[in-house]
C-alpha cells in the first residue's frame, strides 16, 4: 500500500510546478471550484496508478491543481463513495496521496440532508464532528505505521482553529453558517424517516454519503482538517415528499458560487 501511494504521488509531484499546501475535496455538485483555477494542471484520476474510478453523478474524477487566493492548491474534482463499491482503503487513497505530496491541511465539501430541523435548504454547515454510521473504517486492516498510529485520535478530527477562521470568515461574508454533526450513512438509498428520527436523537444535524472516510484518514496522517457540508435538501419525512438526486444536484448548484466563494475567503486566511 505504501509503495501504491508513493507511486501516485511521484506520478503528482511530476506533473505540479510546485508543491500544493491545501488540499481540496469538492462534492456533489460543487466541482466548480476548481474551474476558478487559472491555467490548472489536470490530472485524471484514470491516469493515477492505483487510483479507483469514480462513477458518482456531478463528480468529474479528476486533480486540479493551481493557484486559488494565493495557495498552491490541489482539489479533487469527484470523489469516491462507498456506495459505489469501493472499499474503503481506496476511498482514502487520494487523501493519503496528498499526505505523501506533503499537504497538510484538508479542506473538505460535501452535499447533505438536513436533520436538524432549524436548517433550510442551501443553509451551509460547519461540520464540528461526526458519527461514523457507515458500518466501516478506513484504517481497519494492517495499521500503515508511516503513516500513523494504529489507534487514530479523533478528539479534533475538524480542527478548532480552522473551524474559527471558517466562522470568521463566513461573518466577513455576512453568509450565514451553521454548525453540527455529520452523520455519514453508507447509502446509495436515502435514509427512511425512521431513521432520520434516530440519527438525531443520536445527535446528528445532517446526514450524507461521504466525508467521514476521508476525515478519518485524514487525521490518521496527521492532516489538520476543515469540512463543510451544503444543505441541498430537508432529509427523509421532514417534508412531506420525496427525496431526489437531481434535486440535490440542482440545490447544490445554485448554492455552489456562495460555498466557493467562502471556501476562496478561508484559502486566502490560511
Ligand atoms: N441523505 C444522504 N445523503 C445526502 C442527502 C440526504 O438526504 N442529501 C445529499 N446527500
Amino acid at each position: 500500500m505504501m509503495n501504491a501511494i508513493q507511486e501516485a504521488s511521484r506520478l503528482l509531484a511530476s506533473r505540479l510546478p510546485q508543491t500544493p499546501t491545501v488540499g481540496i475535496v469538492l462534492g456533489s455538485g460543487l466541482g466548480g471550484l476548481a474551474d476558478q483555477i487559472p491555467n490548472p494542471v489536470i490530472i485524471s484520476y484514470a491516469e493515477i496508478p492505483g487510483f479507483a474510478q469514480s462513477t458518482a453523478p456531478g463528480h468529474a474524477g479528476r486533480f486540479v491543481a493551481g493557484e486559488l487566493a494565493g495557495q498552491y492548491v490541489l482539489c479533487m474534482q469527484g470523489r469516491l463513495h462507498f456506495y459505489e463499491g469501493h472499499s474503503m482503503q481506496s476511498i482514502v487513497f487520494p487523501i493519503r496521496v496528498m499526505a505523501d505530496l506533503g499537504i497538510k491541511t484538508l479542506i473538505v465539501t460535501n452535499a447533505a440532508g438536513g436533520v436538524n430541523t432549524s436548517f433550510s435548504i442551501g443553509d451551509f454547515m460547519l461540520i464540528e464532528d461526526h458519527i461514523n454510521f457507515m458500518g466501516a473504517n478506513p484504517l481497519t486492516g494492517p495499521n500503515l505505521d508511516e503513516l500513523g498510529p494504529r489507534f487514530c485520535d479523533m478528539t479534533f478530527a475538524y480542527d478548532p482553529e480552522l473551524r474559527a477562521l471558517a466562522e470568521k470568515a463566513a461573518s466577513e461574508q455576512g453568509v450565514r453558517l451553521q454548525k453540527g454533526v455529520y452523520l455519514g450513512y453508507m447509502g446509495p438509498s436515502y435514509e427512511t424517516p425512521a431513521e432520520i428520527r434516530a440519527f438525531r436523537t443520536l445527535g446528528a444535524d445532517a446526514v450524507g454519503m461521504s466525508t467521514v472516510p476521508e476525515v478519518i484518514a485524514a487525521n490518521h496522517c496527521g492532516m489538520r482538517v476543515l469540512a463543510m457540508s451544503l444543505i441541498t435538501n430537508m432529509a427523509a419525512g421532514i417534508e412531506k415528499k420525496k427525496l431526489s438526486g437531481d434535486e440535490v444536484i440542482e440545490i447544490a448548484n445554485s448554492r455552489a458560487k456562495l460555498l466557493q466563494a467562502l471556501v476562496c475567503k478561508i484559502v486566502s486566511e490560511l
